[in-house]
């Protein structure tokens, strides 16, 4: 069912960049189902037009699409004028921290100069309310966990100090124009996907990230996982992160939105359980799930990994009465619930 432009709520008409992405496509569900409107604008840099059909089949109504990069202003421009946007969540963005090593001008071209082009055709439309995906890569490797927001920030890759150049930039425009509603919510580890198995995360190549590539290793895809680092001053000697489900993460965006509703100025929030989990414990939990065991070895530490990263998650619950609801376990059955029914991903 395509949506008409009649009999529409504009006030709950909302931009999401990235859309098609991961976090983008569960975030998309979670405003549908709370009765927004939704247009995606995505390049398909990373994502298929085919999340678009698993969105559907969710929620039975099919967001409004835009192939287009950000960073191509007329067309930004455009969808304000097209669509009576009255929010924005800006998720997209590149997101490989050692490709950010590598490519530091790609990172800081697209992410950065993507978002300006978004913020100077919201300042033209007059929509001045945006949520920010950023990261707790942020936050300076000194800082002692739980992480809250006013613990240091000093990003140690382009990636995070991409995210970190645009928190400044928001705050600098918050700063100047009390008109603006600027929303910064800085993700731990997000993993699982929809229930439903639908929608999920579709690494290209083989994955960096740890629960990717566990499931790859589950699926048969990867023979063994690498484990970096056995001697870590932790109770099993792995690191510790802190989880959390996207559908959670997804339901944190709304509670951003609503915020803003009646705050102006810009506000930070960490969207994680507050709770950390080693990288042998969710092997094991993963383990349980397929009922099989995870081919696995312990090899040297990865360069610029901290031992320990958990949230504090009080500020989230008490302005936005957000919590995570779900547990690694559960993270484990929807990521592999997805990974079955994807095993070639969209391909
Ligand atoms: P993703 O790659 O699945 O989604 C990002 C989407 O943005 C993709 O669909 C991509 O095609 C699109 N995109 C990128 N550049 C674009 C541009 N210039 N114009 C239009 N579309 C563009 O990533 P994700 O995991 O869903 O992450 C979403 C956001 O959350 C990113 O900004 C990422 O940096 C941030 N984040 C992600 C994680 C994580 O672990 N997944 C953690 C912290 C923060
Ligand atoms: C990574 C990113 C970070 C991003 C976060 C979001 C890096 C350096 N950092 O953080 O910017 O915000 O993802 O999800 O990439 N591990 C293994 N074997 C693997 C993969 C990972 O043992 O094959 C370990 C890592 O050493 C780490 C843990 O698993 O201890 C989690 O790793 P990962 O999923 O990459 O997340 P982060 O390092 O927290």
């Amino acid at each position: 069912m395509s949506v008409s432009l009649a009999d529409l709520d504009v006030e709950k008409f909302a931009l999401v960049t990235g859309g098609t992405g991961y976090i983008g496509s569960h975030t998309v569900v979670a405003l549908i189902e709370a009765g927004y409107q939704v247009v995606i604008i995505d390049n398909l840099d990373n994502s298929s037009e085919i999340v678009l059909s698993g969105i559907e089949r969710i929620t039975g109504r099919v967001p409004h699409f835009v192939h287009a990069d950000l960073r191509d202003a007329d067309a930004v421009i455009k969808i304000f004028k097209e669509y009576p946007i009255a929010s924005v969540v800006h998720l997209a963005g590149l997101k490989s921290v050692g490709e950010s090593i590598h490519s530091p001008s790609k990172y800081y071209d697209n992410n950065i100069g993507a978002t300006l082009n978004l913020v100077k055709a919201m300042q033209t439309a007059e929509v001045t309310t945006l949520v920010f995906s950023s990261s707790a890569t942020v936050y300076s490797s000194s800082s002692e966990p739980p992480l809250g927001e006013d613990a240091k920030k000093l990003p140690t890759n382009p990636y995070g100090m991409s995210k970190y150049i645009i928190e400044q930039v928001l705050t600098d425009m918050a700063l100047a124009n009390r008109k603006w509603r600027f929303g910064i919510l800085r993700y731990f580890n997000p993993i699982g996907a929809h229930p439903s198995g639908r929608i999920g995360e579709t690494p290209s190549g083989i994955p960096n990230n740890l629960m990717p590539y566990l499931m790859q290793v589950a699926i048969g895809k990867l023979a063994k996982l690498s484990i970096y680092g056995g001697d870590y001053e932790t109770p099993d000697g792995t690191c510790i992160r802190d989880y959390v489900h996207v559908v959670d993460l997804a339901r944190g965006h709304l509670a951003a939105l609503r915020f803003l509703e009646e705050a102006n100025g810009v506000h930070d929030w960490n969207l994680g359980t507050g709770k950390g989990t080693s990288v042998l414990e969710l092997v094991k939990a993963v383990e349980q799930v397929i009922e099989k065991p995870i081919p696995s070895e312990i090899i040297g530490r990865r360069k610029g990994d901290m031992p320990v990263v958990f949230a504090d998650v009080t500020k989230a619950s008490n302005e936005l009465s957000w919590r995570a609801e779900h547990t690694i376990e559960k993270m484990c059955v929807d990521h592999w619930n997805w990974q079955k029914r994807n095993p070639g991903w969209y391909q």
